[in-house]
């Protein structure tokens, strides 16, 4: 079951703090003006104060009691930029460099996270994927134990028993072409967060191929990464290399892989690339009538997502609490 209303009962009992980089979109400004009327979760507006508030005006959101944070106006931003020296010490950044690059919201909203003045970030609803990761990447980093930051999207949609059909695909946004290692590594964290979303996880690693019915590199990439997650996760249930119809249709799969135990019931996708993975979530949302949240980024030492520059307000909502109840 997705449990929504679990995140939001978690935050209830522990208010979180979340800044949004794009404090006068109006999608952010109906969104934060909708968490201020409760009070489980307090936003944190990046922009100028003036722009911020005619832009709430004009929209007409009332955003009372939000936080508005300027960066070319920030009473700690001597601080911050110490400190982001320091994170960028490797890298020789001057502090006129850290002064420029911090006056992007971007980079500010991520070092607010980092300062521990906001518990999580959410940002993209005008900055590309990229621009609103590189900061959590640079800044942030990997989880101890992590080598790579990741993704997924979790796909839900109500299902002819009245229960919700909740999916989780990997890795559709961060990592362009993973390795056969980080396939593993995306697998592993994409299970545990699948299990958070009420998924009793069973693994297909996609292909083109149905164990071995193709031949070519990328086939092998698959049928080598299934293979070493059932070593590294002895009980955690997966196959592959598995073509999608074999993954997910129990008639497909008798004919295919009749001994499989996943596939036919396969219910996390991990893709060979970031091409397969983002247009199939998509394939899955437009076509297949699934709300998809995510991508929720796996790995990252703090809670920071990005949200798609096509999201609407109730998109930006349900992620600002899935982000900060992960928190
Ligand atoms: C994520 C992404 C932005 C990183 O690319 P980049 O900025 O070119 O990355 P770089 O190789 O310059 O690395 C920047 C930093 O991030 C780190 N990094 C890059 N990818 C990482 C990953 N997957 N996990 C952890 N750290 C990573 C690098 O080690 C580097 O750290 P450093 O600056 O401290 O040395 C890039 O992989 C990308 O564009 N992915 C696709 C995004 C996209 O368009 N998605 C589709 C829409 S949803």
């Amino acid at each position: 079951m997705f449990g929504f209303g679990d995140m939001i009962e978690i935050l209830k009992k522990n208010p979180k703090r979340i800044v949004f980089t794009e404090g006068s979109d109006a999608r952010i400004l109906e969104a934060a003006s909708r968490l201020l009327a409760s009070n489980f979760l307090t936003p944190i507006l990046v922009g100028s104060v003036e722009q911020v508030e005619k832009a709430a005006e004009e929209s007409g959101y009332n955003i009372r009691g939000a936080q508005i944070i300027d960066p070319l106006h920030y009473d700690r931003i001597d601080e911050m930029v110490e400190l982001f020296c320091e994170l960028r010490k490797s890298k020789g950044v001057t502090e006129e460099q850290a002064r420029g690059i911090l006056s992007q919201a971007n980079y500010f909203g991520t070092m607010l996270v980092k300062m521990g003045v906001a518990d999580a970030l959410l940002g993209g609803a005008t900055y590309s994927t990229a621009d609103t990761v590189r900061p959590a990447l640079q800044l942030i980093k990997t989880k101890p134990g992590y080598n790579i930051v990741s993704s997924c999207f979790i796909l839900v949609r109500p299902a002819a028993t009245g229960e919700n059909e909740v999916l989780a695909m990997a890795d559709c946004a961060i990592n362009i072409r993973p390795t056969e290692d980080e396939l593993v590594e995306i697998a592993g964290v994409t299970s545990e967060c699948a299990k958070i979303f009420g998924i009793d996880p069973k693994l297909a690693f996609l292909s083109y191929s149905t164990l071995g019915s193709g031949k070519g590199e990328d086939v092998e990439k698959m049928r080598n990464a299934a293979q070493k997650t059932r070593l590294k996760y002895p009980g955690l249930p997966v196959e592959g290399e598995l073509q999608f119809d074999a993954a997910v249709s129990p008639r497909v799969a008798r004919t295919k892989c009749p001994d499989s135990p996943v596939a036919g019931h396969a219910n996390v996708f991990i893709f060979p690339d970031i091409n397969a993975g983002n247009i199939g979530y998509k394939i899955a949302q437009r076509l297949g009538n699934f709300d998809a949240y995510g991508p929720i980024l796996l790995g990252l030492n703090a809670p920071i997502n990005d949200l798609s520059r096509g999201c609407n307000a109730l998109e930006v909502y349900s992620m600002a609490i899935i982000t900060a109840a992960l928190a």
